[in-house]
């Protein structure tokens, strides 16, 4: 069966939510839920600089946290335009928590100034966010669909023009003028991640076998903090940054500080910098985990910030109150992904990716903290804005399917990514993981595991969340981007080209 839209949106977390919404008035839109990626488990919140605060040195901490390797005009982009777009999310009903004045109470992460996230239920701000644009989208009466993307379609001259939807009962034809990508990151590649198992990297394999080039893959963000349950794979429960903004300190498993004398902002360093020294602890103590003591935190505080977190640390039988809890780095967020211009357009007319799974170099070499939500809202009505203002016609010629590949052993996978593309990394390692995966298939996951091997193998030398132990200080002759695209035979994915920093562009 087909049927034919203006747009299809892909994945419902924010950045599609957002596409959605901001096109309902103008397109005739489809939005496909294929699960509600990490959106809803997002803890900290969103930053946003007004009043007092300046957009300016949001952008300049944004950069700072990035290594100096981000797009600066996106990043203005994302800092200008934040605070209206949460004023929106407010207008839409979010409820973000408040100070007795009626102010919007803002909390401190690792590498920001000065506080400047927005938060909601404490620490649940994405689930607030999430609740706001859909409730929101539902009073538009945009056209949603639940289902497993299983393919694109794309004209002969290149363009894509639908999707194939599995909807269980079903494998359906959508024909659209646009689709848009919002499928999240890669966290299902690795072993232990934050993020929820749906988030695997349909979006990233399905835009390589269209035409796209994917950039900046070496970049995985791993969050310092994630609660050390025991388990050592599949989604675990993140512990918000915030605790430490609000004054809790990491230790060893001895009881010392971790990051005293490490960086002048100590446990407040951006996250790179905090989960590589957490790693390099627990590597020279033997040990499986650090500790995060917020207990010199006043209890009322840690009670009304933090109940999720509470109720996370309840569940494995610790008190975050009067103890010290366990906590160990887990892949987080892809700062890269496939390459887009600041609208979302692709290099493949008719595909446009937004929030986690695109490539706008806001992140630089690694993602400030709470610049996800945000993103996420910017790029998605940036998205919206563009596809009313002008819609590529609708391409009427012969087609093709592009369908996506089934993994034979995801496990496997993630075990070679793990071990040998996690926080720290090495030539060697690398080598050896590009020979594992020889055999891995072609399904999403696979492409995933290859494009950040190809990626991390090929930048030899350390900056932001890519850290390689045999190239360990950032070298001038790397500030290329780092370009993957499919090879000739469209199967493995390769190193194309590098393509000159953002600066040097302009
Ligand atoms: C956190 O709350 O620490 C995570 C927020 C983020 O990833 O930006």
């Amino acid at each position: 069966m087909t049927r034919a839209v203006d747009v299809v949106v892909i994945g419902s977390g924010v950045a599609g939510l957002s596409t959605a919404l901001g096109l309902a008035a103008t397109r005739e839109v489809l939005l496909l839920s294929v699960g509600d990626g990490s959106t809803p488990w997002a803890q900290g919140g969103v930053s946003a600089a007004y009043g007092e605060d300046d957009p300016l040195d949001h952008a300049h901490d944004t950069d700072v946290a990035g290594a100096g390797f981000c797009d600066p005009r996106n990043v203005r982009a994302l800092v200008e335009e934040g605070p209206q777009r949460v004023a929106e999310l407010i207008a839409h009903g979010a409820r973000f928590d408040r100070n007795a004045d009626g102010s919007l109470s803002r909390t401190l992460e690792g590498g920001h100034s000065r506080p400047r996230i927005v938060h909601a239920g404490g620490d649940a701000t994405g689930a607030e966010v999430h609740r706001a644009l859909r409730s929101a989208l539902e009073r538009t009466g945009v056209r949603t669909m639940t289902g497993r993307t299983v393919g694109l379609v794309q004209s002969e001259s290149g363009s894509i023009v639908g999707v194939l939807v599995d909807t269980g009962a079903q494998t359906e034809q959508i024909d659209a003028r646009a689709v848009v990508l919002a499928t999240g990151g890669i966290g299902n590649a690795y072993l232990a991640s934050t993020n929820p198992s749906t988030v695997r990297g349909d979006g990233i394999a399905l835009a390589l076998q269209a035409g796209a080039s994917l950039v900046d893959m070496e970049f995985v963000q791993f969050h310092p903090t994630v609660l050390y349950t025991g388990e050592t794979s599949g989604q675990l429960p993140l512990v918000t940054e915030a605790v430490r903004g609000e004054g809790a300190v990491l230790r060893d498993i001895h009881g010392r500080r971790i990051m005293d004398g490490l960086h002048p902002r100590a446990d407040l360093a951006p996250r790179d910098i905090v989960a590589r020294a957490i790693e390099s602890t627990m590597r020279r103590d033997g040990s499986n985990h650090v500790w995060l003591d917020a207990t010199a935190v006043a209890p009322d505080v840690l009670r009304r910030r933090f109940p999720t977190v509470l109720a996370s640390c309840a569940r494995i039988g610790v008190d975050l109150l009067t103890e010290q809890i366990p906590v160990a780095p887990a892949e987080h967020f892809l700062c890269g992904g496939v390459r887009t211009d600041r609208n979302g357009a692709t290099e493949v007319p008719g595909l446009y990716a937004v929030g986690e799974v695109a490539a706008t170099g806001v992140h630089g070499a690694n993602r400030l903290a709470s610049n996800s939500l945000l993103e996420g809202l910017v790029f998605g009505r940036r998205v919206a804005t563009a596809l009313t203002l002008d819609l590529p016609a609708r391409d009427r010629g012969r087609t093709h399917e592009l369908a996506l590949g089934e993994d034979r052993d995801p496990e496997r996978i993630r075990t070679i990514l793990t071990k040998y593309a996690g926080i720290r990394r090495d030539g060697a390692g690398l080598n050896a993981a590009a020979d594992e995966l020889g055999s891995a298939g072609t399904g999403p996951l696979a492409t995933v595991a290859r494009s950040v091997v190809a990626a991390a193998t090929a930048r030899q030398d350390s900056r932001g969340c890519h850290w390689r132990s045999d190239h360990p200080h950032p070298d001038d002759r790397w500030d290329d981007h780092i370009a993957v695209r499919l090879d000739e035979a469209g199967t493995s994915p390769e190193i194309s080209n590098m393509f000159l920093s953002y600066a040097a562009q302009k």
